[in-house]
C-alpha cells in the first residue's frame, strides 16, 4: 500500500494491466507527518491461531492542518476503535483506517486480531519454529497495530504481553523488563518499557522456549550491561562466536566512534525463517540464525566471518539507525551505507585490511555494477519505489557505503571522526536525512563536501579512463584521465562526479614508488595531472585500495599488469593487477580472438612462490574472475564461450602449475579449530589450489578432494572439497554428497549448504538437479534460506542458468511464481538475474525476455514482484 504523502503515479508496464495497488510513492511527495504518536502502549494476548492486540496511541496533531488521522493497517481484523474512551465506527480508506479528531489530542485504542502462524511472508508477527516473533522495517508493523508506521513518527513503547507459559516461557520486547507475573491459567504475562522514542520499524516481540547464552560487557563509562543471545536449547553451544563478536563490535563503537552502549539490556534472538540477514530492533536484535549460530564442526571461516560481520552491523545501528534514524525510506542509505561502512572497517580491524578490502569490492563488482549497470538501476537515495521492501539493495547498502568511504579518504581520518561526533551530537533523537548527514561531516570538519552529493543522487557507475605518457628526455610524466557515467533509467543524461583515486608510480626496473601516493580527485569530465622527475619507466598504480566505485581502463604497455601484479605496493593495487591480466585472457578468448595465457599462468605461479604474500592474499589474487564478471566485460554475452574461456584458463593454471599448486596444497599451520586470519588464510589457500588442481587432473583433484572430505575436522575443509567434487564427474561425488547428507540432515543450516552446493554445480546436469531437488523432501519453499540456497544460488550459477534450451529460465521462474504466494519480498529478490536479459545473445535474451513477462502476467503478483519484473522488461 502507498504511503498516504505519495500521488500516485501508476507504471504501465508492456503486458500487465495497471494495478490500483502498484502505485508508486515519490521522494518529492514528502511532507511531514500530520499527526504524532508520542508515547503507544500495546498489550499482546498472545497465540499462534490468533493474537489479540490492544493499542492505545496517545496522538498529537503537528501543525495547522484540517486532516484527518491515518492509520496504516495490512491483513488486520479490526474489532474494535475508541477515542477518547468512546466506540467509534472508523471509516476505512483502502487499508488505512481513517478517524476525524477535533481536537489538537486524542486517545485512540484500536483492538485487532492476527494470525501469525499463518503470516507466511514474515513480516509483522510469525511463527518460526515454534517461536513468536516480528520483523517489522520496513512496513511490518501495520501487519500487527494500526499506526502511521512511517519511521518519522517517534514514540516511547510500553508492552505488556501474555502467553502459555509452558510453550513461551520467555518473553522479550525492546528496552527494559519492569514487571511479570503468573495468570494461574497456565499463562503468564511481562511488561516491557522502553525509554527511548523510536519509530515504529524497530519495534519487537518475542516469546518461545528459548535459552540465553549470557554474558556482560563493561561500557567505557562502567556501565554494565547485560548480554543475552536467545536460541533453542541443543544450539546453546554455537553462540560463543556470537558473543565474542558482541562484544568486540561494543569495544571497537567505543573506541573509533566514541559511541556507548545506552541500556543496561542487550538481546539478541535467532530465529530460523526470516527475510534478510538480522534487525537492529532497539536492545532486542533479531537474526536469521545464519548469522548466529556456528562451531567448526558445521560452519566455515566464511560463515563466522559472516556472523562477526552482521552481529556488529546490527550492534553498530544502535547509534547509526536507532538513535538516529531515517525521516523517510529515501533516505535508508544514511543508516545502511553508514552502518556498511562501519562493519567493513570493524571486519578490517580485527582481521586482515587487504583481504577485507578485496572481498568488500568483490562483492560490489558481483551484486552492486551489475545492478547499475542493468534496468533495476537506481540511486544510493532512490526517488521513488512501488515496494520499499526491494530497494534494500546492494546500491543503498554498499555503494552507500563507497560513497560514505569516499569522503572519509578525502576527509582523512581525524576530520571524518570530527564529522561523525557532530552528526550524532545534532541529530541524536531525530529521524535525519543523508543531506543533514553530509552537513554534519562538513560543519565538523570544515571541509567542503557539496560535490559528492551527487553520488547520492545520481545511478550508474562512473567509467574512468587513464593513459600515463612518459618522457625519458624531460623525465616528465603525464596522467590523461577521462569520465563518463552511461544513462540509467530516468536519467539519460549524466553529470560529471568527484572521483577520489589514490595514484602512485612504480618503477618498472627498480620495483619500488617512484612517486609516492597522492590523492588525486578528477572532479570533471577530464583532468590532466603532472609528475616530475620519473627517470624510470613508470607503471601506473592507481585507484589504489579501490578508493572510487568506478570502472577503471587503463591504457597499458603489454607487460605492465604482470609487473604491477609483482611490484605494486598497494596489495589491492597488486591484486587487482593479476586480476586483469587475467581478465584480459579471459574476454579474448571468450570472444575468439587469441589468448596467450603463458603470462598468465606465470604471474600466478611467480604470486604462489612469493615468500612477500601471506597465504589469505595469494588464494585471493590467483582466484579466476567469475563467469558473471567475464560476461560484463563482454557487448555481446555466449555463457558458454565465457563457461569455456574460464575453465580453459583453469585448465592451463592447474597444468602448468602443478607443483606450485601442489607445495601450496601441502601448506600447513591450519588446525581446525583455529581461527586466526593466518589459519583461515592457509586454509584458503589449500582450498583454492585444490580446485586448479582439479581442473587441471580430474582424477588427482577428486582423489585429493575425497581424501579432504573423509579427513575434514572442519566444516571450511568438508565444504571446500564438496565444492570441488560436486562438479567432477568422478564416483566420489555421489558418495560425498551421500555421505554429507547423513551425516547433516538435521542441522538445516548445513543442508543449506548441501542445496547450495549442488545448485552451484559447474555441470551441464546441474538444471535437471536442480528440478529434483525442489522434489527433495527436505525443500522448504517456505523458509527463505532454503530457498535461497537452492533457487538464489541457481540464479547465480552463470553457465547452468543460462542452459541453452532456456530449462533454466523455467526453473527459476516456477519458484518465483510459486514463492511469490508466500513471499513477495522473497521472491522478488530472485529476478535479477533475469535482468540482464538485452546483453545476451538473441536466443536467449529472447528466453529470458519472456519469462520476465511470464512474470508480470501471472494472476495476484504482489508488488514486490510486479515491481521487479515489470522494471526488469523496459
Ligand atoms: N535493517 C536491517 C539491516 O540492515 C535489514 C532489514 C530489512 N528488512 C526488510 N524486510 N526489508 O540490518
Ligand atoms: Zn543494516
Amino acid at each position: 500500500m502507498a504511503d498516504v504523502r505519495a500521488t500516485p503515479e501508476v507504471l504501465t508496464p508492456p503486458e500487465a494491466p495497471p494495478s490500483p495497488t502498484h502505485v508508486a510513492t515519490r521522494r518529492e511527495d514528502y511532507r511531514p507527518p500530520d499527526w504524532l504518536v508520542p508515547e503507544i502502549s500495546l498489550d499482546f494476548d498472545l497465540d499462534p491461531q490468533r493474537t489479540r492486540v490492544r493499542a492505545s496511541l496517545e496522538i498529537v496533531r503537528n501543525g495547522d492542518h484540517d486532516r484527518p488521522l491515518r492509520l496504516d493497517g495490512d491483513e488486520l481484523t479490526l474489532i474494535s476503535a475508541r477515542v477518547d474512551g468512546r466506540e467509534v465506527e472508523p471509516g476505512l480508506d483502502g487499508k488505512q483506517l481513517v478517524l476525524d479528531l477535533p481536537g489538537s489530542r486524542a486517545m485512540v485504542e484500536t483492538e485487532v486480531e492476527i494470525a501469525p502462524a499463518a503470516n507466511t511472508k514474515l513480516m509483522g508477527l510469525y511463527a518460526s519454529g515454534g517461536i513468536l516473533c516480528t520483523q517489522c522495517e520496513a512496513e511490518g508493523f501495520r501487519r500487527i497495530t494500526f499506526f502511521p508506521d512511517r519511521p518519522d513518527v517517534l514514540s516511547r513503547y510500553r508492552v505488556r504481553m501474555e502467553a502459555d507459559k509452558d510453550r513461551f516461557p520467555i518473553l522479550l520486547s525492546n528496552g527494559n523488563n519492569i514487571a511479570a507475573g503468573e495468570e494461574g491459567d497456565g499463562r503468564h504475562w511481562a511488561q516491557w518499557e522502553d525509554p527511548f522514542p523510536k519509530p515504529s520499524y524497530l519495534f519487537a516481540l518475542v516469546a518461545g522456549d528459548l535459552k540465553a547464552n549470557s554474558d556482560s560487557f563493561t561500557t567505557m563509562s562502567g556501565r554494565k550491561v547485560a548480554l543475552n543471545i536467545w536460541v533453542r536449547e541443543a544450539d546453546l553451544p554455537k553462540t560463543a562466536h556470537a558473543m565474542e563478536s558482541l562484544k568486540l563490535a561494543m569495544a571497537w563503537d567505543e573506541k573509533v566512534y566514541g559511541r556507548e552502549y545506552d541500556l543496561d539490556l542487550f538481546n539478541i534472538v535467532a530465529v530460523a525463517d526470516f527475510n534478510m540477514g538480522a534487525m537492529e530492533n532497539k536492545g532486542l536484535n533479531i537474526f536469521n540464525s545464519a548469522y548466529v549460530l556456528a562451531d567448526q564442526e558445521t560452519a566455515t571461516d566464511a560463515d563466522f566471518d559472516n556472523i562477526s560481520r552482521v552481529v556488529a552491523h546490527e550492534y553498530f545501528h544502535n547509534w547509526s539507525g536507532d538513535r538516529i534514524t531515517c525521516r523517510d525510506w529515501f533516505q535508508l542509505s544514511l543508516k545502511e551505507g553508514f552502518t556498511v561502512f562501519r562493519d567493513q572497517s570493524f571486519s578490517a580491524d580485527i582481521g586482515s585490511a587487504p583481504v577485507k578490502r578485496i572481498d568488500d569490492v568483490r562483492v560490489l563488482r558481483a551484486a552492486q555494477f551489475p545492478e547499475d549497470a542493468g534496468p533495476l538501476a537506481h540511486a544510493v537515495r532512490p526517488d521513488s519505489y512501488i515496494e520499499i521492501s526491494n530497494f534494500y539493495t546492494a546500491t543503498v547498502y554498499n555503494k552507500g557505503a563507497e560513497l560514505i568511504r569516499m569522503m572519509a579518504t578525502v576527509l582523512g581520518a581525524e576530520k571524518f571522526r570530527a564529522g561523525t561526533d557532530l552528526y550524532f551530537d545534532r541529530h541524536d533523537g531525530e529521524a535525519a536525512t543523508c543531506d543533514d548527514f553530509v552537513k554534519a561531516l562538513e560543519d565538523g570538519s570544515g571541509v567542503d563536501l557539496s560535490a559528492f552529493k551527487i553520488w547520492y543522487s545520481q545511478a550508474g557507475t562512473p567509467k574512468v579512463s587513464a593513459r600515463l605518457q612518459h618522457d625519458p628526455q624531460t623525465r616528465a610524466a603525464t596522467l590523461h584521465l577521462e569520465q563518463r557515467v552511461d544513462p540509467t533509467p530516468g536519467q539519460p543524461d549524466k553529470a560529471p562526479m568527484p572521483i577520489p583515486l589514490r595514484t602512485a608510480l612504480i618503477g618498472e626496473d627498480s620495483c619500488a614508488e617512484i612517486a609516492a601516493e597522492q590523492l588525486v580527485l578528477l572532479e570533471k569530465a577530464q583532468a590532466t595531472i603532472e609528475f616530475a622527475n620519473v627517470a624510470e619507466p613508470p607503471l601506473l598504480s592507481i585507484n589504489r585500495g579501490f578508493s572510487a566505485p568506478i570502472v577503471l581502463t587503463v591504457d597499458r604497455r603489454p607487460g605492465e599488469l604482470e609487473r604491477l601484479a609483482q611490484c605494486d605496493t598497494d596489495p589491492f593495487s597488486r591484486y587487482e593487477a593479476l586480476q586483469e591480466l587475467m581478465m584480459c585472457a579471459l574476454v579474448a578468448s571468450a570472444t575468439g580472438a587469441a589468448a596467450d595465457l603463458e603470462p598468465v599462468t606465470r604471474a600466478v605461479g611467480a604470486t604462489l612462490r612469493s615468500d612477500a604474500l601471506d597465504a589469505a592474499f595469494k588464494a585471493e589474487a590467483i582466484l579466476l574472475p567469475s563467469e558473471p564478471l567475464i560476461a560484463d566485460r563482454l557487448d555481446v554475452v555466449d555463457p558458454d564461450a565465457v563457461h569455456e574461456s574460464r575453465e580453459a584458463l583453469r585448465r592451463a593454471i592447474g597444468n602448468e602449475l602443478r607443483d606450485d599448486l601442489a607445495s601450496a596444497y601441502g601448506t600447513s599451520g591450519a588446525p581446525g579449530h583455529d581461527l586466526s586470519p593466518a589459519a583461515k588464510g592457509v586454509r584458503r589457500l589449500r582450498n583454492v589450489a585444490l580446485a586448479l588442481i582439479a581442473a587441471g587432473d580430474e582424477r588427482v583433484g577428486a582423489t585429493l578432494a575425497h581424501r579432504q572430505f573423509m579427513a575434514a575436522d572442519n566444516m571450511t575443509d568438508r565444504q571446500a572439497a564438496l565444492g570441488t567434487l560436486v562438479s567432477l564427474d568422478a564416483p566420489e561425488r555421489d558418495q560425498a554428497l551421500a555421505a554429507f547428507y547423513d551425516r547433516f540432515h538435521d542441522d538445516p543450516l548445513v543442508l543449506d549448504k548441501w542445496f547450495a552446493l549442488q545448485a552451484a554445480a559447474q555441470r551441464r546436469e546441474t538444471v535437471d538437479e536442480v528440478q529434483r531437488l525442489a522434489h527433495h523432501p527436505d525443500f522448504r519453499i517456505g523458509n527463505p534460506n532454503r530457498l535461497r540456497a537452492l533457487a538464489g544460488t541457481f540464479g547465480y550459477n552463470h553457465w547452468a542458468f543460462h542452459s541453452p534450451d532456456g530449462r533454466g529460465y523455467r526453473f527459476l521462474t516456477d519458484m518465483i511464481l510459486d514463492a511469490d504466494k508466500l513471499n513477495p519480498q522473497v521472491a522478488a529478490r530472485l529476478i535479477p538475474p533475469f535482468g540482464r536479459w538485452r546483453r545476451f545473445e538473441p536466443k536467449r535474451g529472447e528466453l529470458m525476455r519472456e519469462s520476465l513477462e511470464r512474470i508480470v502476467g501471472a494472476r495476484g503478483l504482489s508488488k514486490d514482484v510486479y515491481e521487479q519484473a515489470s522494471k526488469s522488461l523496459a
